[in-house]
């Protein structure tokens, strides 16, 4: 993890190497974003008529960058597009904080003008946007940025600004954390190396850990995560991590996908981006980060990580189309197709969580390609109890993530039956393949129970360009919306 050293600063000209001013589109020209208004005084000429002459254009994210005036102690400007004046959103400081700060590596201190529209968005747009993970290349490349000094919002008090900027600090850090665990490959991130590390996050910020090897899953009888693992030689865990908060509110339940690597097993995938399946431990990384954020931003709830964790691999061992499974709780689950062993891994845990009574489930995974064909790469599709799947839904919008809430019709439960077992993993058609995996862990979850299944298949690998404060590889999405979940559950229950 490379995230810079954040503090914050009253002036827009104190001593940093660049300073980041936005400006926006208004009318048929451009206009300087709050915050940049002394950047402007300070500068030698029209600021405005510089940026318009090198046919800047306000549009979101272009970024444009000028020599500084011998009065400012900045070398350089990096004025950041924020789109138009009056639209201009707490998610859109985000991104153009993240595309400016992009453009920063091998500056050691940049000044974030942004913090005077929103501070905790320009806070964790820079601290995102500065993230690179270079622990394979042999040449780093330019150090990363080492320090962003953002500025304060002219109104509030010093020391909510401070309590602001460390909940933005904290939570970008816990982005940057699930960003490292899916961008370590696989052959160094497998189930026993990555239960390790997590488990190292969370004894050190004080949570509870248990870790299940696979004579204690045998044990147990956690069919789902021993029949997925069966055909790797690198043998499937299950994580816990707690943490009991003060005057706990409620007790949320975190479940997350941890395939290290999906080949799909015996229904083998093919070849093509097949590498990309490095990121189908993005759910479990993304809820290993959220429950040690919610001790370190003391959130007043328990919260505990369940998280399965296994290679889907097509080895001697491996489990079969035709087997049958049975499931941690004792229902049998006919396997049609050894590819959707996501949902296999996670019933296990969600009924394990489950057993903890809490008030709340939220489940988090790279479950179908189904997702990415509904929804797209960057919006999460959202299932479960109708209430709090639309709540949650409606704070991934407002963190900047993307949520849309999905259905669960009906009429594709019956597909799911199974000619042997309770269930099978798979319907023998491929329509409306997201909500048939939303079904099926419903089976899972007990009756009664609030909660979300957050499908982000498409948002939690960038295998495009960077964008905003997204990097390549591995997004760290859902970790924002999750902390965002678990902030509304200890203000409102
Ligand atoms: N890990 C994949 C889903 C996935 C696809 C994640 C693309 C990210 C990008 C999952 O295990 C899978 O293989 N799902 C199958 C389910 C099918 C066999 C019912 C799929 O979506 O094709
Ligand atoms: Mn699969
Ligand atoms: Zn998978």
């Amino acid at each position: 993890m490379t995230l810079p050293k954040m503090a914050l600063t009253d002036s827009a000209t104190a001593t940093a190497d660049a300073v980041i001013i936005g400006f926006t589109r208004q009318g048929d020209g451009i206009a300087l974003a709050e915050g940049a208004q002394d950047v402007a005084a300070a500068y030698d000429g029209d600021l405005l008529a510089a940026l318009d002459a090198v046919g800047a254009s306000g549009k979101a994210e272009e970024v444009v960058k000028l020599p500084a005036p011998k009065g400012l102690a900045a070398k350089v400007i990096v004025a950041v597009g924020l789109g138009d004046a009056d639209a201009v959103t707490p998610e859109q400081v985000r991104r153009s904080s993240g595309a400016a700060t992009r453009t920063l590596s091998g500056t050691k201190r940049a000044l974030n003008t942004l913090g005077a529209i929103d501070l905790q968005a320009a806070a964790e747009g820079s601290a995102l946007g500065a993230y690179v993970f270079t622990d394979y290349k042999s040449d780093k490349g330019d150090a990363p940025l080492g320090r962003v000094d953002v500025l304060s919002p002219a109104d509030g008090a010093a020391k909510d600004h401070r309590a602001t900027l460390k909940a933005a600090t904290l939570i970008a850090e816990a982005v940057a954390t699930a960003r490292d665990f899916i961008n370590t490959p696989p052959n160094d991130l497998y189930p026993a190396s990555f239960a390790d590390r997590a488990a190292a996050l969370g004894r050190a910020a004080g949570l509870d850990v248990e870790v299940l090897d696979e004579k204690a899953l045998k044990k147990a009888g956690f069919g789902g995560i021993l029949g997925v693992g069966g055909g790797s030689a690198r043998p499937p865990r299950l994580v816990r991590l707690s943490y009991r908060g003060p005057k706990a509110r409620a007790k949320v339940a975190l479940v997350g996908k941890g395939i290290t690597f999906d080949t799909g097993g015996i229904s083998i995938k093919p070849a093509a981006k097949m590498d990309e399946m490095t990121s189908d431990m993005s759910g479990a990384a993304a809820v290993v980060a959220s429950v040690v954020l919610a001790a370190k931003l003391k959130y007043p709830l328990e919260v505990t990580a369940t998280v399965p964790m296994a290679e889907n691999m097509p080895g001697g061992g491996a489990y079969r189309p035709g087997d049958v499974l049975s499931m941690y709780g004792g229902k049998t689950v006919e396997v049609l197709n050894t590819d959707a062993e996501g949902r296999l891994i996670l019933a296990d845990a969600i009924v394990r969580a489950s057993e903890d009574e809490p008030d709340y489930l939220i489940e988090t995974s790279t479950l179908t390609g189904a997702q990415v064909v509904a929804l797209g790469s960057r919006t999460a599709g959202v299932m479960g109890s109708d209430d709090f799947r639309d709540r949650v839904a409606e704070l991934a919008r407002a963190a900047g993530e993307g949520g849309w809430a999905m259905p669960l019709p009906e009429e594709l439960r019956g597909d799911l039956d199974s000619r042997l077992a309770d269930l099978a993993n798979v319907t023998g058609h491929r329509w409306g393949g997201m909500l048939v995996a939303g079904h099926f862990l419903k089976e899972f979850v007990p009756d009664g129970l609030d909660w979300a299944h957050i499908d982000v298949a498409g948002p939690a690998f960038n295998g495009g360009s960077p964008w905003g404060y997204t990097s390549k590889g591995g997004t760290g999405v859902p970790v924002r919306t999750i902390a965002a979940v678990l902030a509304d559950i200890a203000e409102a229950g």
